[in-house]
């Protein structure tokens, strides 16, 4: 079967204290569905989605990205991939904060060519559909973490990649602007040549999960198909 991402055996040893974060995951990733990575804190998460997205370096196993196998692409072809076909909410957000809110998520767009102005406007608008209309032109550091997150958000889905990679989306997130997120990722993830992946410890966003995956001390452990209930209740029929 033709998977988003397929992990075997992974491994990661940081070198930086000898600490063992994966210890041999084996994880698919299925297109067109949404798949929550669960576990408590220190277990992995972070890691795997550095390794799966080749922002980290695996120490053994294997990891195949949209097709590709990270480990054999030079540096640079890897950025270039990852620019083009990934999209990235770090929990620490990583906005860039000499740009407004608009300005950040328009990123992807202006390094693919778009010209400027028209991204921007883009950009604006995504804002607008997570209730930040009002805020499009403040910088970062103007912002709450909550509306920050939403910016990191929208950056990474603006240029519809084909893998989407959210780390803790919601966490600083009321409940009802953690659904307009979720929402907004399910539009994007429900395309059959799309994957999302999301961790998170929010349980309020579960029911949007088609595949939840629980990971435990380094490894994932158990992976149980979910439904994603709160997508029926939003579609009707
Ligand atoms: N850059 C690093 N250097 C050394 N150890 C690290 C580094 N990043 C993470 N770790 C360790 O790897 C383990 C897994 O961390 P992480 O993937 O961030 O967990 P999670 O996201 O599930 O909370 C933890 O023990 C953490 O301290
Ligand atoms: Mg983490």
């Amino acid at each position: 079967m033709n998977l988003a991402v397929s992990a075997r055996a992974l491994t990661k040893t940081f070198q930086n204290g000898g600490v063992h974060a994966l210890r041999g995951v084996d994880l698919d990733i299925r297109y067109g569905e949404m798949t929550l990575l669960v576990g408590p804190s220190g277990c992995g998460k972070t890691t795997l989605l550095c390794v799966i997205a080749g922002l980290l370096d695996k120490t053994d196993g294997e990891v195949t990205m949209l097709g590709q196998r990270i480990a054999d692409q030079s540096a640079r072809d890897r950025v270039a991939f990852r620019r083009r076909h990934v999209g990235f909410v770090f929990q620490q957000f990583n906005l860039l904060p000499a740009l407004t809110a608009a300005e950040n998520v328009a990123v992807p767009l202006i390094a693919a060519g778009h010209k400027r102005e028209p991204a921007v406007k883009q950009g604006v608008e995504l804002l607008a559909r997570l209730g930040m209309a009002e805020r499009a032109t403040a910088l970062p550091r103007e912002l709450s973490g909550g509306q920050q997150q939403r910016v990191a958000l929208a950056r990474a889905v603006i240029h519809q990649p084909s893998l989407i990679i959210c780390d803790e989306p919601t966490s600083a997130l009321d409940a009802v602007t953690g659904q307009q997120v979720m929402q907004l990722l399910t539009e994007v993830s429900l395309r059959e040549d799309r994957a999302v992946v999301v961790v998170t410890h929010d349980s309020r966003i579960f029911d949007f999960a088609d595949t939840i995956a629980h990971m435990e001390d380094g490894r994932v452990e158990r992976v149980v198909p979910h439904g994603a209930p709160a997508r029926r209740v939003a579609t009707p029929t």
